[in-house]
């Protein structure tokens, strides 16, 4: 039995507010627990966003009454709420700017208004970017110009990551977040996936893309699910949204991954734990810990998940390690397949006590 701090998830899509069918504060951080994940920052392309006090109040309250583990919220930059989002700051996980289409309203089309967040955004406080390709490189130059940090989300190309690592090695304040499903799949599993289920953003890239992750694992800071459920029937359907499930599968992956040589526990334990908590500058959390049973072998299988989209890209795959208890600040919170917390057991590690 190996026994791992608790997993911190930088990036996941909850759906609630507005889209419970495909997750809710509850079943999404079951599936956190699942997958050894002790501490989740959500997403903010809710329906409505959370772009303001308001909406972040409805995003918050939910969470307060369902949430299984610990968690933080972000808010989403919008052309006019610069200001709005600066004063909310220390209650976020951090302010999260969409700078190319993905699911969802919230893009910010023009350069000045990232120019904008940028001036007013705290720099102590995480600023994460989607940004694919050129963008990518847009928004590195845009915040050097300001001198602040930014983490850019699910880097999935090799010039993407060949970008990143020129930036760090001119000393620019950028760290990123790769996600599981960048490093196990390409755009030659789509055919078996299926054309609407493979849809993702960013998409499935080539073997080589791929391949420029791996090779470059040591300018990947962390690893991140973009846990983003959708329904099976929405993914087969005419206008299959992006995105893809990934919290109950990213350990055993990653585990796998461990057996066969190709990661270290230690790279692991740095991007799935040490390296969000340190650039997110999230408390720890005391007396929270995951057992794993590192021999068990088995089979993912969408109809075991506790995520209410009932799907995996993963379907069949077969992994080493399970997750068997979890332990989140001295309390027994999932063992055996089965969550033993109350919902609202999680805590919001952003919450201004006083
Ligand atoms: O595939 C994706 N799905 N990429 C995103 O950026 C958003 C996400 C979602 O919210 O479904
Ligand atoms: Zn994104
Ligand atoms: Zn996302």
């Amino acid at each position: 039995m190996l026994r791992l701090p608790g997993l911190i998830d930088l990036h996941v899509h909850m759906r609630e507010p507005g889209a419970i069918h495909k997750e809710d504060w509850q079943s999404g951080t079951s599936a956190a627990l699942a997958g050894g994940v002790t501490l989740v920052l959500a997403m903010p392309n809710t329906q409505p966003p959370v772009t303001d006090a308001q909406s972040l109040r409805l995003a918050l309250d939910a969470a307060r009454q369902k949430a299984l583990c610990d968690y933080a919220q972000y808010l989403g930059a919008t052309p006019d709420n610069a200001d709005v989002v600066a004063e909310l700051a220390p209650r976020a996980a951090g302010l999260k700017m969409y700078l190319d289409h993905t699911y969802g309203p919230l893009r910010l089309a023009n350069m000045t208004d990232w120019m904008v967040h940028l001036a007013r955004w705290p720099r102590e406080i995480p600023l994460a970017v989607h940004a694919e390709g050129r963008t990518l490189a847009a928004v590195i130059l845009l915040a050097s110009f300001y001198d602040h940090p930014v983490h850019l989300c699910h880097v999935s190309r090799r010039e993407e990551i060949l970008i990143i690592r020129a930036a760090k090695e001119r000393g620019l304040k950028v760290t990123c977040e790769v996600t599981p499903h960048h490093l196990f799949l390409s755009e030659e599993d789509i055919p078996a996936l299926g054309q609407g289920r493979a849809e993702v953003r960013p998409a499935l890239a080539s073997p080589a893309d791929r391949q420029a992750l791996w090779d470059n694992l040591e300018v990947i800071d962390c690893f991140a699910t973009d846990h983003a459920p959708h329904t099976l029937a929405e993914k087969n359907g005419p206008t299959p949204p992006p995105g893809f499930p990934g919290l109950e599968t990213a350990l055993p992956l990653f585990l796998t991954a461990v057996s066969e040589e190709r990661l270290t526990l230690d790279d692991v334990v740095q991007r799935y734990h040490v390296n969000p908590q340190r650039i997110f500058r999230l408390p720890s959390q005391p007396e929270t810990w995951v057992e794993v049973d590192t021999e068990a072998t088995w089979e993912i299988q969408a109809t075991t998940l506790l995520t209410r989209a009932a799907w995996t890209p993963f379907e069949g795959w077969r992994v080493r390690g399970r997750v068997v208890r979890v332990v989140v600040r001295g309390t027994e919170a999932f063992r055996d397949g089965k969550v033993l917390v109350p919902p609202g057991f999680g805590r919001n590690v952003r919450e201004v006590s006083g």
